[in-house]
């Protein structure tokens, strides 16, 4: 029998693969509070009607990838496929209303969507996400764009296309989904079956879809600017005019819809051609009806989550400066045996003085434990052994410049401190 394995989609990320997440996820939290966002810790799991009613019971989200299950008191519960739908219920069961408006949130996890697995795209996969709830302002759908172009702009990544658009109001889109529908009923034939099945239900979703045909068809289907309500289309010029004022390039398209069902307004993501087919490094957009949808009260809100495997996908690809890779300063070395205690000792010393110290715990011989030093980047060694020992010293060898001199112990920390 093999050993059992990680579903598919599923992946470890490993020591040389975490500190880069740790310097995106540490950038997060300066940008983060350089705008106003706190940290919040969102459950991993909710009840299923929180998604299946705030995301929407015909999106894809919902009606294929939930990890849905049955727990032993026989609720429905659901591990999250994104955070927001989540923020708004923590936001009304916190009563945050009572608090500064708008609360402005941002959090980070794991999310979980049973999608097929490729490049830039996993079952279990982790979301940076802001929300802004409380507030219609034009400004504050400003401000979280340009929050995610800070953020990517300070990890480094370079050619990102902001890509924009209006997705109306409850009281215009139906107009537009009209119009919408009688667009594609006269193209029926030439639709894939999937947005075949998606006329009468989610026309709108047809303008996404990656089938050729169909994309060829959306070119000339009809943009929602001509049928937004007075209110949609001032609030669409506001964001425009503000992003503009910032300096933000944006490109308006007509076909971007998103995938869930609760975005009012404005709709955007960030694209970068590093990604390939899964080319999002964020999405988000306005959502001024899910708190209703969830049972709540009228509660506007506007966010954005963006994809931390696919932002460092881009890094990696883009040779950005990922930060300090981890590494210790000095590997002690013991250069026979029983001198175990004594190496643990400065060690011990070593690390009491902020200074990054390893030993070998393997019983190792002189020369593999060398190999361990430089494996472990560091710069100096110690090498602890009997003859220095009853002398009362250690010698201590700068790697870089293969230099080493004998150390009397009690200054060995403070030697270091000095020459690292
Ligand atoms: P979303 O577009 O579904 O939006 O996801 C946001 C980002 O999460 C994507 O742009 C992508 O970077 C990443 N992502 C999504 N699915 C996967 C996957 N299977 N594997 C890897 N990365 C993935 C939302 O989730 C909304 N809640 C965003 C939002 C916040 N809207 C308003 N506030």
């Amino acid at each position: 029998m093999s050993a059992i394995k990680a579903p598919r989609g599923v992946r470890d990320i490993l020591p040389d693969e975490s500190w880069k997440w740790a310097f995106v996820l540490n950038t997060t939290m300066e940008i983060a509070g350089n705008y106003g966002y706190s940290e919040i810790h969102l459950p991993v799991f909710e009840h299923t009607e929180l998604f299946s009613r705030g995301i929407g019971e015909t999106t894809d989200v919902v009606e294929k990838e939930m990890y849905t299950f049955t727990d032993r008191g026989g609720r429905s519960l659901t591990l999250r496929p994104e955070a927001t739908a989540s923020m708004v219920r923590a936001y009304l069961q916190n009563k945050m209303q009572n608090g500064i408006q708008p609360a402005k949130l941002w959090c980070a996890g794991p999310m979980f969507r049973y999608e097929r697995p490729q490049k830039g795209r996993y079952r279990q996969f982790w979301q940076i996400d802001f929300e802004a709830l409380g507030t219609s302002s034009p400004m504050v759908d400003v401000e979280v764009i340009s929050i995610a172009l800070d953020l990517f702009n300070s990890l480094g990544l370079s050619n990102l296309d902001v890509v924009i658009n209006s997705v109306g109001c409850p009281a215009c889109r139906p107009q537009y989904r009209e119009k919408l529908k009688n667009y594609f009923q006269n193209r029926f034939n030439d639709l894939c079956h999937t947005c075949q099945s998606r006329l009468d239900r989610n026309p709108l979703r047809i303008l996404d879809c990656k089938n050729e045909n169909c994309r060829e068809i959306t070119e000339e289907a009809p943009d929602i600017y001509s049928s937004l309500c007075g209110e949609c289309k001032d609030h669409f010029d506001m964001v425009l005019k503000g992003l503009s004022s910032l300096g933000i390039h944006y490109q308006m398209d007509k076909r971007l819809v998103r995938g869930l069902d609760y975005y009012t307004k404005t709709a955007f993501e960030i694209l970068s051609g590093e990604l390939g087919a899964q080319n999002a490094v964020c999405g988000g957009g306005r959502y001024d009806n899910l708190s209703e949808a969830i049972g709540g009260p009228d509660l506007p809100g506007v966010g954005f989550a963006a994809g931390l495997e696919r932002i460092v996908l881009i890094m990696e690809q883009q040779n950005c400066n990922l930060g300090e890779e981890p590494h210790i300063d000095v590997y002690v070395i013991a250069a026979e045996k029983d001198v175990d205690v004594e190496v643990m000792s400065l060690v011990s010393d070593l690390r009491t003085a902020g200074i990054k110290a390893d030993m070998d715990f393997m019983c190792r011989g002189m020369k593999a434990q060398f190999k361990s030093a430089l494996n472990k980047s560091a710069s100096h060694v110690c090498i602890v052994g009997g003859d220095e020992l009853s002398r009362g010293v250690v010698t201590v060898k700068n790697l870089g410049r293969s230099e080493q001199s004998e150390i009397a112990r009690p200054e060995v920390v403070s030697f270091i401190k000095q020459n690292i």
